[in-house]
């Protein structure tokens, strides 16, 4: 077929092309039955295009037309092994060009997700698809782009203790944006897990443990990722992951089985991902777990009866990474072609990786097994987002910067404002060492690599500022003595004696502690959440110099460590922070930045109790403890110190009961400190008596970031309406039972006092 390379078009229109999902914006093409002519060629911006056999396009091929059409009348052109192709992903690997390039060019794979994306290679491969295949379908491009691309940002969990969707947008536009220019046209993210389990190493990837608070996140995400409309050349089509019930992993153990009841289900497992995918997400990924005794990637009910009939989402489903082979593992299918009908009649559009599909599918076909029909919808699905993101009408990517200046800037500030301040005794924080001595001492002191944290996309250990590095550089006038101490990991106590050295001659100590990045993220799981290595040594013999302590915490999860909290006299949890650690907690230390960050996930007491999340059940006998002491994490979810003192009134009601289809519950809030500060106040609600299902002990129902200057007061308001005191009951229905409620305006989730009001039937 002959090719016609279309000039380049002024950058700016091509925003517009085909962000329309219905009607086709104002059309550079006259349509004509069965193609139509190129009336403005210089609306096509890297546009190749193919004329038929008349000199005319093809309509699939006109932006002009709604993306539905588009779809329809590409489908109707596609042979079945073009039709396999798009349901397949592969890995894209230095090389593949040569090597698979025939498969490309044959039509007979849909996308890559890339190991290390580059926009060079990106092309290549794209110009195969696109100019040598017989229909040129572009191939989408997927990457795991979780907190930034190459500027890296404090890892999600971290993210998540800003308690800011508008934070999230942020630093979700310059991934989307840094992404993009490499070549990706698609995250895989966010991801919306609800974890409650530290154990599990993926909780680094989340938003925390609750399901409320989680959707907002999700939403803002989605909202950053996608944009207006993620046809726009910066912007990328978002994946919500895992769906659903992956962070259940009994044990915390990676991949492993999970056993949810419905109403849990319903109420704490898929409201992220309803929030997301109502925020317009283009993708989801289905997870690798076993969920109630059907894999996540074959479960008809999440994935058909919840996503699309129930939920409407027009997108598609990826498999996670060969989890339609591991219907096999899991016993649930005996070999490929029965994981393949189980996956694709569950709803799992496209295949990461492994080839059930194709090398199952065609005879399946042939045999009638698997519905034609089935089969096609899967292929709209894809070929839908794909026109939706305008991959027909520009399929390759002009490389871009990545790193800039504004993008590292906003990673500073996206560090100080998830560090969360766990203790601070005497106000030893904010630090005032002029020109005395500090001894930063510890593995994380100067450590670059394990700042990025896990899944740290294309971040380079030299773009990471080390905390010595932002330490020196906020505290010109102090002495800095920095003393490793220990390694991360192992047992090696050689540095010990050093380190107390240093201790001993200084006028503040900073312990810089944690987990290296490798303790979180995929397949890295904990049987302990305790220091690891011999760093809790370390801590026990720098406590013991009776030099004032302010313990720094690097780490993918909440960690276990009663003593570090105990004997320092200031903590702060700074989490995984990315590229910017040490001048985004050098600002907190030094007072440049107020701590504002929450805690959006428990912090235990020991490893023997977790799972332990706020938002639980009561059960008959609600005081019984542990033999060893509480039942009540250490740190409760929604806590964090700011550098004031923040009090609260009683919290007051509209009514003593839903008027007009609303409450509103107002607390007063004064900053009794003597600094300016940012409060996040939280409203909980209680169901004390909820006949279709018993409810939490409390929940998340609002936030609010409130700034208050020293001796300011505000009145804090939040108003719900009747529906947001329903639940999901045990038999899955959405209810609303008239009744008695609580509601509390707190700093935590474990402060404040309920009170009461009804709603009438
Ligand atoms: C497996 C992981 O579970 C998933 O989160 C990731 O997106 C895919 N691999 C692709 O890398």
């Amino acid at each position: 077929m002959k090719k016609l390379i279309i000039a380049l078009f002024a950058a700016g229109t091509l925003a517009t092309l085909a962000m329309s999902e219905d009607a086709g914006p104002q059309s550079p093409v006259v349509a004509g039955g069965g193609g139509f002519k190129i009336q403005r060629p210089e609306m096509y911006h890297h546009g190749w295009l193919d004329l038929n056999k008349n000199g005319l396009k093809d309509a699939y091929e006109d932006p002009a037309l709604p993306v539905g059409a588009r779809v329809e009348d590409l489908l109707k052109r596609m042979t079945r092994e073009e039709r396999l192709g798009q349901l397949w992903q592969q890995q894209m690997r230095p090389g593949i060009d040569e090597k698979d390039g025939a498969l490309v060019a044959a039509g007979g794979l849909g996308s890559f997700l890339g190991a290390a994306p580059d926009a060079g290679l990106r092309n290549r491969l794209q110009r195969l698809a696109v100019e040598e295949s017989r229909l040129g379908i572009p191939l989408i491009f997927g990457f795991d782009t979780i907190h930034g691309f190459r500027t890296i940002f404090p890892i999600p969990l971290g993210l998540s203790c800003a308690w800011d969707e508008q934070l999230i947008e942020r630093v979700e536009t310059v991934a989307a944006a840094e992404s993009a220019a490499a070549g990706v046209d698609w995250v895989f993210a966010p991801m919306v897990d609800i974890a409650r389990d530290p154990r599990w190493g993926r909780i680094a990837e989340g938003a925390g443990e609750d399901p409320w608070l989680g959707g907002r996140m999700a939403a803002a995400a989605v909202r950053g990722f996608q944009g207006a409309s993620y046809a726009q050349e910066d912007r990328v089509a978002a994946c919500l992951k895992h769906y659903v019930g992956y962070g259940a992993a009994e044990g915390g153990r990676d991949y492993n089985t999970t056993e949810i009841g419905l109403p849990t289900l319903r109420n704490v497992y898929l409201p992220p991902f309803k929030a997301g995918v109502d925020a317009g997400a283009a993708t989801l990924m289905s997870a690798f777990n076993c969920l109630n005794g059907v894999p996540a990637s074959g479960n008809r009910f999440t994935l058909t009866e919840v996503l699309r009939d129930q939920w409407g989402f027009k997108g598609f489903v990826v498999s996670d990474w060969a989890a339609v082979n591991e219907l096999i593992h899991h016993g649930y299918a005996a070999d490929k072609a029965q994981a393949a009908t189980l996956a694709l009649n569950a709803g799992v559009d496209m295949e990461m990786v492994s080839d059930c599909y194709r090398t199952s599918l065609p005879p399946l076909l042939e045999a009638g097994k698997v519905s034609a029909a089935t089969f096609d919808e899967a292929v709209r699905h894809i070929l839908r987002i794909k026109i939706v993101k305008g991959l027909l009408d520009r399929p390759y990517t002009t490389p871009g910067k990545l790193g800039a200046a504004a993008a590292v800037a906003l990673a500073r500030e996206a560090v100080a404002r998830c560090c969360v301040l766990l203790k601070n005794d005497r106000d030893i924080l904010p630090l005032h060492v002029g020109g005395g001595t500090v001894a930063l001492i510890g593995p994380m002191a100067d450590n670059r690599h394990d700042l990025l944290g896990c899944w740290s996309g294309l971040g380079r250990d030299e773009d990471v500022v080390t905390l010595k590095e932002g330490l020196a550089a906020a505290l010109p006038g102090a002495k800095l003595q920095v003393v490793v101490g220990c390694d991360l990991t192992t047992d090696d106590a050689s540095g010990l004696d050093e380190a107390v050295a240093a201790a001993r001659q200084a006028d503040v100590v900073i312990l810089a502690l944690g987990e290296p990045a490798s303790f979180s993220g995929e397949n890295s799981f904990r049987s302990d959440l305790g220091l690891p290595g011999s760093q809790q040594q370390l801590f026990d013999r720098i406590a013991a110099c009776g030099r004032p302590v302010v313990t720094v915490l690097f780490a993918g999860r909440p960690l276990a460590v009663p003593a570090v909290l105990e004997k320092s006299a200031a903590v702060l949890m700074a989490w995984h922070p990315g590229v910017q650690g040490g001048p985004g907690i050098a600002d907190v230390l030094t007072g440049v930045v107020s701590p504002s960050g929450r805690i959006t996930a428990s912090f235990p007491r020991s490893v023997g109790q977790v799972p332990v999340y706020y938002n639980h059940l009561a059960t008959g006998r609600p005081r019984n403890n542990y033999k060893e002491g509480s039942r009540e994490p250490l740190l409760p979810f929604g806590y964090g110190l700011t550098y004031t003192r923040f009090e609260y009134g009683p919290t007051c009601l509209s009514s003593d009961r839903v008027l007009n289809g609303a409450i509103t519950a107002t607390a007063t809030v004064t900053n009794a400190g003597p600094r300016a500060g940012t409060e996040v106040v939280q409203l909980y609600l209680r169901d004390p008596a909820c006949s279709v299902g018993a409810r939490p002990v409390r929940e998340l129902k609002g936030f609010q970031r409130v700034t208050l200057k020293p001796g300011e007061t505000k009145d804090v308001s939040f108003t719900l309406a009747a529906q947001d005191l329903g639940c999901w009951s045990v038999d899955g229905k959405w209810v609303v039972e008239a009744g008695r409620f609580e509601l509390v305006i707190a700093p935590d989730a474990a402060s404040g006092q309920m009170v009461g009001f009804s709603l009438d039937p």
